[in-house]
């Protein structure tokens, strides 16, 4: 009997890895996608070797503009379609918006929210047929509260939580799982590009970090255990979020912040976020 499929972008690295390896452990075969070629290949030969009767195909593709999208939407219209989609290719643009360059903006913004909400489109309809599959979308914490130096990048997790909500009301008569998986800070390549080379990473308590295994795990778990389209992942990160959300810490802890950064960015002083 042929494997069930899963497609899963951003797998090069981090929690896409993770999710691309966690899934051949439980049997998938896989697809995955992300822009360096030769880190797709690795992935797909130690999966092979350590689960012999997995499949793995790669699909070098930039999700950030039309042409990457297709690329993946041809490779699927000729194959299988997925019974899994993960979708966790993203990555983070840390500074002032306008220092920051316009066409990686437009990228990040273009594969966060529209391929996002495209390949959602493209394996939706062989699930509906089928009535099951399981769709995640890799958010962030950074949905529940922006800041100075991350606008864009909480306004697109904002995006994939009210996507997924609204999508998970419209599947109600199918058995497709969507889920928005916010992870606070994950041990990943994610802050180790330029753009958070003066991140200070010293003040975030240690309870606050997970590994991308463990985001994952949790992930998959709750698809099942006390389901619930958007999904903050570790209990230190929930908590926070349970905090920024209460109607009346949450605003005032806001207000805190706002108020603090907008001092220092008067007075010329480092925002350290
Ligand atoms: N790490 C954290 O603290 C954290 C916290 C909350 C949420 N997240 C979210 O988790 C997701 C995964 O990030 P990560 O932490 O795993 O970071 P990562 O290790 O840097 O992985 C990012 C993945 O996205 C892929 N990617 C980036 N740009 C792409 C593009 N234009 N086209 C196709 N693939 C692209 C990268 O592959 P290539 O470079 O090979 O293309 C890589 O596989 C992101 O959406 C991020 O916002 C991360």
């Amino acid at each position: 009997m042929k494997n069930r499929l899963a497609l899963v972008t951003g797998a090069s690295s981090g929690i896409g890895k993770a999710y691309a390896e966690y899934l051949a452990s439980l049997g998938y075969d896989l697809l995955i996608v992300a822009r360096r070629e030769n880190l797709l290949s690795e992935l797909a030969g130690n999966i092979t070797e350590k689960h012999p009767g997995v499949n793995v195909d790669i699909l070098p593709a930039d999700l950030s503009g039309h042409e990457g999208v297709m690329k993946v939407k041809d490779k699927l219209s000729s194959g299988t379609m997925p019974d899994v989609l993960v979708n966790a290719a993203g990555f983070g643009t840390r500074g002032f918006l306008h220092e920051i360059d316009p066409e990686l903006l437009e990228g990040q913004v273009y594969l966060m929210t529209v391929a996002a909400a495209v390949l959602t489109r493209i394996v939706l309809p062989a699930m509906i047929e089928r009535k099951e599959g399981v769709i995640i979308h890799v958010s962030s914490v950074a949905a529940f509260i922006s800041t100075a130096q991350y606008p864009v990048y909480s306004a697109v997790k904002v995006f994939l939580n009210s996507f997924v909500t609204g999508l998970r009301d419209e599947l109600a008569a199918t058995d497709i799982k969507v889920q928005s998986v916010c992870p606070g800070l994950t041990r990943t390549g994610f802050m180790y590009t330029d753009q958070y080379k003066e991140f200070d990473y010293s003040f975030v308590p240690d309870k606050y970090w997970m590994d991308p295994e463990e985001v994952v795990e949790e992930s998959w778990k709750r698809l099942t255990k006390n389901y619930k389209p958007v999904v903050v992942t570790g209990r230190s990160n929930r908590f926070f979020v349970k905090m920024l959300s209460s109607p009346f810490i949450g605003p005032m802890f806001k207000r805190r912040i706002s108020r603090r950064t907008r001092k220092r960015i008067k007075k010329g002083l480092p925002v350290n976020f």
